[in-house]
């Protein structure tokens, strides 16, 4: 990524190509694996974004086939976060945090850890939890 694409915190996730993929129902996102292809393969994230979503979320499909959903915001400033080959999440401004899938914070200058949501999924449909975010 370079230097420009940071100053200006351009995050290289794609959202879907289907946008119509995923769903709020109630305090839940209901994302339907089957039809979004970024996801398909171990080591891909995406990031779902839209009205009635309170919050940017992250999804990513780890290298172990699990899946996990953070809010997609640095706790810098709030940039968003991409997915490292290296299984980390780093933020896509200058400053460059980095963060586990867990959102527990490894470097840089974020003042803490990135919230996780948490994800079940029953075959193709993985639904994130957003009730942690009531009252944020
Ligand atoms: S916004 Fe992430 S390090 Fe500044």
């Amino acid at each position: 990524m370079s230097l420009f694409s940071r100053i200006l915190g351009l995050s290289r996730t794609a959202r879907p190509a289907a946008p119509d993929c995923w769903r709020l129902d109630g305090a839940e996102i209901r994302l339907d694996l089957g039809r979004a292809a970024e996801l398909k393969a171990p080591g891909t994230a995406l990031r779902l974004e839209g009205p009635g979503l309170a919050t940017r979320v992250l999804v990513v499909h780890d290298a172990g086939d699990r899946f996990y959903a953070l809010v997609n915001r640095c706790a810098h400033f709030g940039r968003r976060l991409d997915l490292l080959e290296s299984g980390e999440l780093m933020c896509c401004s200058v400053n460059r945090s980095r963060f586990d899938l867990e959102g527990r914070k490894l470097s840089g200058p974020a003042k803490g850890d990135a919230q996780s949501l948490p994800v079940v999924r029953e075959g193709d449909i993985l639904r994130v939890d957003l009730a942690a975010l009531a009252g944020k």
